[in-house]
């Protein structure tokens, strides 16, 4: 019977808890096209960016795919990595930029960040070799930033700087928004870790439902235990994401309660 309840609670605010699970671990559920695979992925902590990537030791060779949605749709994407600080001066920068044309893939470049001065409509030179740039387009207007570098011999952490914009002029990066995301942009990519590959949900159920039906975990007898045990705070959670008063929500519990009874 309590199992049942939860379960009923759980549906009347699903799409929410839906959306709410998904966020967890979003990048597992990344789809990419036929021979791009990487080991490892990591939500990063701001502006809904992903990085899923590759480190080959022996050769210092790091793949990355880099996964966020340009400020507008005519607008750019770009992931770094700084040797030398923590923020935007000093990255070594691979920035996608759609533009104009909604049809032809985002053009990628290359960029070495000195300060806070416009970027020009060229590439410069970064200290990481880059090969295999490329762009495409994802799921919800996402731009998928594709390379792989050639790090320096050794490197086991390094800072990593992303950010996101929403024109492009004359080929180049506007200057991006200064909110508390963009501001926030930066972690320390740990290349290699154990610790940090086990973070990536390797079993994660795919794939992650965004909205209606019932949870697969919901529905299965052997989880209803676990089920009803997490239902308060999920649904807690769930009523703060969808703006649901708490008292509304009781409504719905006591509706679902009738329901059963
Ligand atoms: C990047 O710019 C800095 C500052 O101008 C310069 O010292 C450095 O050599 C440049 N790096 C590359 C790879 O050109």
């Amino acid at each position: 019977m309590a199992h049942q309840i939860a379960l009923v609670v759980l549906l009347l605010v699903s799409p929410a808890a839906m959306r709410a699970a998904a966020a967890a671990g979003a990048c597992a559920g990344e789809k990419f096209p036929a021979g791009r695979a990487y080991a490892t992925c990591e939500d990063l902590p701001s502006l809904g960016a992903s990085l899923h990537w590759t480190y080959d030791a022996a050769k210092s060779s790091l793949s990355v795919a880099f996964v966020a949605a340009p400020a507008g749709s005519g607008g750019w994407v770009a992931w770094g990595l700084n040797p030398t600080g923590e923020g935007m001066a000093g990255t070594q920068a691979l920035v996608a930029l759609k533009g104009g044309s909604s049809s032809s893939a985002p053009a990628v470049k290359t960029y070495n960040i000195t300060g806070y001065v416009p970027l020009g409509g060229t590439s410069t030179p970064i200290a990481f070799p880059a090969t295999d740039l490329a762009a495409d387009e994802g799921s919800g207007g996402k731009i998928r930033l594709y390379g792989k570098l050639q790090l320096h011999k050794g490197m086991k952490s390094v800072n990593q700087v992303w950010q996101v914009g929403s024109s492009v002029t004359g080929g180049a990066p506007d200057k991006h928004a200064f909110g508390a995301a963009n501001l926030a942009s930066k972690t320390k990519l740990v290349l290699g870790s154990k610790a940090t590959a086990a973070t990536a949900p390797a079993s994660e159920p795919s794939p992650a439902p965004i909205a209606g039906g019932p949870s697969p975990s919901a529905g299965a007898g052997s989880d209803s235990g676990a089920s009803s045990s997490v239902a308060p705070s999920a649904s807690k959670n769930a009523a703060a994401a969808a703006g649901v008063s708490a008292p509304a929500l009781a409504v719905l519990a006591l509706v679902g309660f009738l329901a059963i009874v």
